[in-house]
């Protein structure tokens, strides 16, 4: 299995955005995660697709684009760049999961799909099959700097045994309040994608930190 660090752009200081993009690419971070709000399905506004390209040609880290949106569907072909190499949508936020699903893979991209903390593994059932990753929301989420929900580690445990019993190739990402200090139990719980925002990009120093993560991670293979 990969395991691997996608620090979330979030709690980047957009006017070094690229700086700092370039710093956890050096420390050796595998993707980027974008948080894209839309102050509907979640209370506050972040990233547009100009952010990403104003990226472009700056960082060769894959996109792991997160939509916390209403309507994904209108949105997902904006969010398709060469470096998109995942684009998830919310459980809660498609009717037609399926098809939003389909959608996605329609531009050769990956597939994943993202539920809140109070949101069952159960309405993953159907369409787990037809996906490249889950993200298990371990804060709710909107905001950047939030504790982790400890309920998140049970359900993580759950997935990766219905993803083994299934025989499927699904990546777990785990996305909310991941830090040095609990990275070993997310990832021993099954989880083998972390995204950590204000633990890598809120600090002084992102490739140091992104290197301290990736120490961990490396000790997983
Ligand atoms: C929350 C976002 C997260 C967030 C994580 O709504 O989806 O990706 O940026 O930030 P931290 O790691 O600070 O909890
Ligand atoms: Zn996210």
């Amino acid at each position: 299995m990969k395991y691997q660090l996608s620090p979330s752009i979030l709690s980047a200081d957009f006017g070094r955005l690229a700086e700092h993009c370039k710093a956890t690419e050096l420390g050796g971070a595998d993707m980027l995660h974008i948080d894209v709000m839309d102050g509907h399905f979640v209370p506050n506004i972040t990233i547009g697709p100009v952010i990403l390209q104003g990226l472009e040609g700056k960082t060769s880290l894959p996109y792991d684009v997160h939509l916390m949106i209403e309507n994904p569907d209108k949105y997902i072909e904006n969010f398709v760049f060469e470096n998109t190499e995942y684009i998830t949508v919310h459980q809660e936020a498609c009717i037609h999961l399926h098809r939003t699903v389909e959608y996605i893979k329609s531009f050769g991209v990956k597939a994943g799909v993202a539920i809140n903390p109070a949101t069952s593994l159960r309405t993953l059932d159907e369409i787990l099959e037809y996906i490249d990753m889950v993200i298990i929301m371990t804060v709710n989420p909107g905001f950047g700097g939030q504790s982790f929900i400890e309920s998140g580690l049970r359900k993580i445990t759950e997935l990766r045994k219905l993803i083994e019993k299934k025989g499927l190739d699904v990546a777990i990402e785990v996305d909310g309040g991941v830090k040095l200090n609990n990275a070993q139990r997310v990832l021993d719980a099954g989880a083998n994608i972390l995204v950590a925002g204000s633990a890598v990009f809120g600090k002084p120093d992102p490739k140091s930190e992104t290197e301290q993560f990736m120490k961990i991670l490396k000790e997983m293979k």
